[in-house]
């Protein structure tokens, strides 16, 4: 099936002028949502993999269903503030002002090899920020599968140039 005709594009959220790329009409079609789990899996077959990691929020639907698949545990990238135990953090820009995503400092372990889950990759920033924390933690991230790619923004570009192997299911 083609994932994109079960995007719904919403004109001007959040605000004025943004195309918005809503992938809960993928996530309500059950054969949308499990073509999707599978296209974004099946390259990483043989690779050893031993957690996911989703960004905050649609990451962590995805990153559930992947981890599961592939019988892996599964660590949340959060925005700051939102962890309950010690965390590590990462600044990255926004369009006004910055922000910053966490994780557990526990969460992953030295040398483990870890798969970045989110639904849509724009300028990269964010995904930018979860892959330093994932390295700072002592992790390989080994990949970073999103469904959607805005390939206008370079957030593709940005991220394979950190070395790391990009997988999207359309732009
Ligand atoms: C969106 C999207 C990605 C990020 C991509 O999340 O789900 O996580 O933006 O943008 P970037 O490539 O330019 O960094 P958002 O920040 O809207 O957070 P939310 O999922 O918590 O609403
Ligand atoms: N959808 C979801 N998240 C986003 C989008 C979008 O169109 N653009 C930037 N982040």
């Amino acid at each position: 099936m083609d994932i994109k005709t079960v995007i719904r594009t919403i004109p001007n959220y959040p605000k004025d002028g943004v195309m918005f790329r809503d992938i809960t009409t993928l996530w309500q079609d059950a054969a949308g949502l499990r073509t999707a789990i599978d296209q974004l899996v099946w390259p990483y077959a043989g690779v050893r993999i031993d957690k996911v990691a989703g960004i905050e929020a649609r990451g962590f639907v995805l990153g559930g269903a992947i981890a599961h698949q592939l019988s892996v545990g599964f660590v949340p990238v959060r925005k700051q503030g939102k962890l309950p135990a010690a965390t590590i953090g990462e600044e990255y820009d926004l369009e006004y002002g910055t922000d910053i995503v966490e994780i557990h400092e526990d969460a992953i372990k030295e040398g483990e090899n870890i798969l970045l889950v989110d639904d849509l990759i724009a300028t990269g920033g964010t995904a930018e920020a979860a892959i330093k924390l994932i390295r700072r933690a002592g992790g390989t991230v080994v990949g970073a599968a999103f469904v959607i790619d805005l390939p206008d923004l370079g957030g593709r570009a940005r991220v394979e140039n950190m070395g790391v192997n990009v997988r999207t299911l359309c732009e």
